[in-house]
């Protein structure tokens, strides 16, 4: 089998995964991103896991064309339970929804050093669980692939940064003012991205007329009875907020 070029979404995903030893692309399907991993020596070593055997065997298939099988590691399994403690350093979760991201970092089997998210909803509460949970946010992305936009961020063990990882070398700003840090949890920003907000990269604007309207598209759904309630109210003033971002 060919090589596969990535889609733009996983491309730039995989600019923000730090070097190490040995990582895990939970939810692979494809096994694109578990291949790149290793050819452009990003790891050594891949765990490439997925609860669905029809995937699973997809990326077992595409793996062994591209002579990688003895590198890449295929599990059939939920999440992270399909590897042990000690055996990575750092796990990859794209494509699938933030809650279902934070059940695979909570289930373990160990927190590990980091973990690059592309979650495709609940974003708000998987930066909130990440940051609880003693990681801090240190790079945020937005991307976009065949005119949809997305998000996706890298999050670092606190206790590892500049210890293990340096910021520097990452090209990140570790060394500025944690904007998550303090942030009321009832901020616009743990959805939207507080680091985004802040750096405001070039899909800025775009990203927040994007938010914008996904708000507009569900209030336009909203009968007029519904005009009256707490969550028309809520849309409104998400609405507004954004806008003020931009
Ligand atoms: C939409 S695909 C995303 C594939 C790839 N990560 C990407 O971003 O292009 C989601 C994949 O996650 C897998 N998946 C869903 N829940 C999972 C879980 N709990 N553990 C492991 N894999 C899971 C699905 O079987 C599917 O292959």
């Amino acid at each position: 089998m060919k090589a596969r070029p990535m889609m733009d979404r996983l491309e730039a995903v995989f600019d923000i995964v730090p070097h190490a030893e040995s990582i895990a692309d939970i939810g692979t399907d494809h096994g694109y991103l578990a291949v790149e991993l290793i050819v452009r020596g990003k790891a050594k070593r891949v765990i490439a896991g997925d609860v669905h055997k029809g995937p699973l065997e997809s990326a077992k298939s595409y793996i062994k064309s591209r002579g990688l099988s003895d590198v890449i590691d295929c599990r059939l399994g939920d999440g992270l339970q399909v590897t042990k403690k000690g055996e990575l350093n750092g796990a990859i979760c794209c494509g699938m929804g933030g809650f279902l991201m934070r059940d695979i970092v909570e289930e373990g089997p160990e927190p590990l050093e980091f973990y690059v998210l592309q979650p495709q909803n609940g974003q708000a509460e998987l930066r909130q669980y990440m940051v609880k949970k003693g990681y801090r946010i240190v790079n945020e992305i937005i991307m976009k692939d065949m005119g949809k936009m997305y998000t996706a961020f890298l999050a670092l063990r606190r206790d590892l940064i500049d210890a293990k990882y340096n910021c520097a070398a990452l090209q990140m700003t570790c060394s500025d003012v944690d904007p998550y840090h303090k942030l009321p949890m009832t901020s616009i920003l743990w959805s939207v991205g507080a680091l985004l907000a802040k750096e405001k990269p070039a899909l800025w604007n775009e990203y927040i007329d994007f938010l914008i309207y996904q708000r507009q598209c569900a209030l336009d759904g909203m009968t007029v009875e519904l005009s009256h309630t707490e969550k028309y109210k809520q849309l409104q003033h998400e609405i507004d907020e954004l806008a003020s971002l931009r």
